[in-house]
């Protein structure tokens, strides 16, 4: 039989292995005793083209704060569809309005530009931060993710810590000059950065920080006390809010912690799960990539197929009314908090040395006694237990990819709580 007409797990990976490396979409190789392929997703469940059923905590890596297929952003994707999936090269009505509303919500926008992912819009506010100020390096954080492009992938999987401010690579294939304009610091600590800047300030654009790194939430005192160098040396703040945007709270973390970016990456939940994201700022920075200044020495050239796409535009505007909607985030959040602690008493049930953590709807279970601080923590804790326990409650219907953080969405509700509870007691006995 032809494979391409058979739909079970089995054949469909078979297929896989031979046109996708690691017969895969990206970064993540799941055990061979885990292997099924997704059909479709309704409200926080995913199921299988075998028909199982599984709560999805990946949520799209962040993206589906609604979860699945939401009416309301499902209604705006098939209106603006039929009327055309995208246009290029001028403006559409969509990213008009989204943009406007995005300059009302996020604190630093003055202005945004789209972009088309999460990584494309950090490159972006790194060039346009070195266009800014006529510097080249940026400094960065141990630990911090910033996506896929050749400046970012600098210790962003650290397995060392300590030979700050040079970073390891994540990645063959980047050429050396990548390598040598990205320091590193440790995070959450402002004595470090610094003492970096003071060496090397006059070199810097632009640091850029997760305002969550990862499951680590930024001391409200570090935040302000980067601002504060930044505005003492001359470089740019840029925050990557591609996870915490809109999803700490609305308008993003720089709204949490009360601290102003001079540019902030948007994604994920900008997008709505479809292919938009864009850079938020000052419009004496991002008006460097006005298309009416080519030719000028410092005139930045930002461009992409995608940019603005009006269905993924609609869809975002859908999704900003629902998330507007008073009580969303303090239902969400005291959900996240609610279902953590109850994990916290299976995993004490059980005697496991492990905590339920979460900031806001980010959560994720670390083997480790300590709600983590540092990357240093991070990298103190047992990853291999938390792989392993995760990847038995993934044998049991929970998708959530071993060891990686995961999101709860406003889908989540008590049905979900229960059946991940249980499931959890049984991977805890398996793994005890
Ligand atoms: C903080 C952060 N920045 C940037 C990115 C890259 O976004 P994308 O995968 O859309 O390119 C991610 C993706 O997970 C992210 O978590």
């Amino acid at each position: 039989m032809d494979a391409r007409l058979d739909w079970s797990n089995e054949a469909l990976f078979a297929l896989a292995e031979d046109v996708l490396p690691g017969a895969g979409l990206g970064g993540y190789a799941l055990p061979e005793d885990l292997r099924f392929v997704f059909a479709e997703g309704r409200g926080a469940r995913l199921r299988d083209v075998e028909g199982r059923d599984y709560i999805d905590y990946v949520g799209g890596a962040g993206a589906l704060i609604l979860g699945h297929s939401h009416p309301a952003v499902v209604a705006a994707v098939r209106d603006q569809a039929a009327r055309g999936l995208h246009m290029f090269g001028t403006l559409n009505a969509p990213a008009i309005r989204l943009a406007a509303r995005l300059v009302e919500d996020i604190p630093c926008a003055e202005k945004i530009v789209y972009a088309t992912t999460g990584s494309e819009a950090t490159a972006y506010a790194l060039r346009l931060a070195r266009a800014f100020t006529g510097r080249d390096l940026v400094l960065k954080f141990e630990g911090a993710y910033h996506g896929n492009h050749d400046y970012a992938l600098t210790s962003t999987f650290p397995t060392a810590l300590g030979n700050d401010p040079h970073g390891q690579d994540d990645t063959a294939g980047r050429p050396a000059g990548t390598r040598t304009t990205m320091l590193v610091a440790p995070y959450n600590d402002a004595e470090a950065v610094a003492r970096i800047v003071r060496d090397r300030g006059r070199e810097l654009a632009a640091i850029i920080v997760e305002p969550v790194q990862r499951i680590i939430p930024a001391r409200p005192a570090f935040l302000q006390a980067l601002r504060r160098i930044c505005d003492e040396n001359g470089l740019l703040l840029i925050f990557d809010e591609v996870v915490t945007g809109f999803r700490l709270a609305y308008g993003g973390a720089q709204v949490h912690y009360g601290v102003t970016p001079d540019l902030a990456s948007f994604g994920k939940v900008v997008g709505a799960g479809g292919p938009l994201s864009c850079v938020a700022g000052r419009a004496e920075v991002l008006d460097l990539c006005d298309p009416r200044r080519k030719g000028e020495p410092d005139y930045v050239y930002l461009n992409g197929t995608l940019h603005g796409n009006p269905v993924a535009a609609a869809a975002t505007l859908a999704l900003l009314d629902e998330l507007a909607q008073p009580g969303t985030y303090e239902r969400l959040n005291a959900f996240a908090e609610r279902a953590c602690a109850e994990c916290q008493g299976v995993l004490d049930r059980h005697g496991l040395p492990a905590i339920a953590e979460n900031t806001g709807s980010l959560w994720q279970i670390l083997f480790t006694t300590k709600r983590p601080e540092t990357q240093a923590d991070i990298l103190a804790g047992d990853g291999a237990a938390a792989r392993r326990l995760d990847a038995e409650c993934m044998k049991r219907g929970i998708y959530a990819l071993p060891g990686v953080r995961r999101f709860f969405s406003t889908a989540h509700g008590e049905a979900e709580l229960e059946d991940s509870l249980r499931i959890l007691d049984a991977a805890c006995a398996a793994v005890a």
